[in-house]
């Protein structure tokens, strides 16, 4: 997936990032950017498994590697283990970046797990596991992360959602059902923070090469590539979504470029989304 990025370009300097699931593939691929260009970034990850997820989540290791990877390329970088699920650790979570890095600019929440169920088979569990994390789990940065930014008169929040946010797609009323109240939440939480100058965008990406992909392909028994049986709605065929093309979306909703984008939702969906 690619090492630490570097650029001449520190438009991020003096601002600080938070990046939920950032252990890892699009959370790690945002938090390479934004520190390339100069942010301080925190990572926050689970580091544990969840019962109905069909493929392992970030480990402790994982988040160690990719932070310092972050700071042997020169970058001011922690690493936290928060599962967003759990509001008093999001809350200490939040507190902890204020009394690292002074201050809160940019809140990524990028944390997210999927697994495939007909309705019936559904279980409360599996559907919690992907309702929590999320959805409650954006709904919990936000409100820890937005009085920080109230007080700076600044933030850029960036909700990671998906295709499945703005159609259904087979087996996963829970995840489409997640995602669509991702795009919801972020349209109403901009109305409501836009004269405090905080921008509220969310990135909808299509199928992104991923180890969800995999754990997906492995729960239906698939025996072909996970990502050409999951992109089959993209318009543009032949070349896949990587993380770094979401991360260069979630650069510019974090940058002042798109200062007046919000409420906005952004689909990275190799044209899916325009097939209706
Ligand atoms: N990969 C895709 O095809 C795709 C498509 C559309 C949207 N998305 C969304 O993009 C985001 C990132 O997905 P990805 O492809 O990088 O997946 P991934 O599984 O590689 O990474 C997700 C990260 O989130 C962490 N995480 C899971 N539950 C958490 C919790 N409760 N608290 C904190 N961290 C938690 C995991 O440990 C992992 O590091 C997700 O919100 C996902 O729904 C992905």
């Amino acid at each position: 997936m690619g090492g630490a990025v570097t650029s001449g370009n520190k438009e991020f300097s003096g601002k600080t990032a938070l990046i939920t699931g950032g252990a890892r593939n699009i959370g790690l691929a945002v938090a390479r950017d934004l520190a390339a260009r100069g942010a301080s970034v925190a990572i926050a990850d689970i580091c544990k498994d969840l019962e109905t997820v069909p493929y392992s989540l970030s480990t402790n290791d994982d988040l160690e590697k990719s932070v310092a990877e972050l700071i042997s390329s020169g970058v001011n970088a922690i690493g936290l283990t928060c599962d967003v699920r759990d509001e008093n650790e999001v809350s200490q979570t939040v507190k902890r970046v204020i009394e690292e890095f002074g201050k809160l600019d940019i809140l990524v929440n990028n944390a997210g797990v999927v697994s495939l169920f007909s309705i019936g088979q559904l279980s409360e569990t599996a559907w919690n596991e992907v309702l929590d994390v999320c959805l409650k789990g954006s709904f919990f940065c936000c409100k820890y992360a937005i009085p920080y930014m109230i007080k700076q008169h600044y933030g850029k929040i960036v909700n990671i959602s998906s295709v499945a946010g703005l159609r259904g797609l087979g087996l996963s009323v829970h995840y489409a059902a997640a995602k669509h109240v991702v795009n919801g939440l972020t349209k109403a939480l901009a109305m409501e923070v836009a004269d405090h100058n905080i921008n509220v965008n969310a990135i909808c990406p299509g199928t992104v090469e991923s180890p969800m992909l995999e754990g997906l392909a492995s729960q239906i028994d698939l025996d072909k590539d996970a990502y050409e049986h999951f992109s089959q709605g993209h318009l543009i065929q032949g070349q896949r979504i990587t993380p770094q093309d979401i991360a260069n979306a979630v650069r510019w909703l974090a940058s002042d470029e798109s200062r007046f984008l919000t409420g906005t939702i952004i689909n990275v969906d190799a044209g899916w989304s325009a097939r209706g």
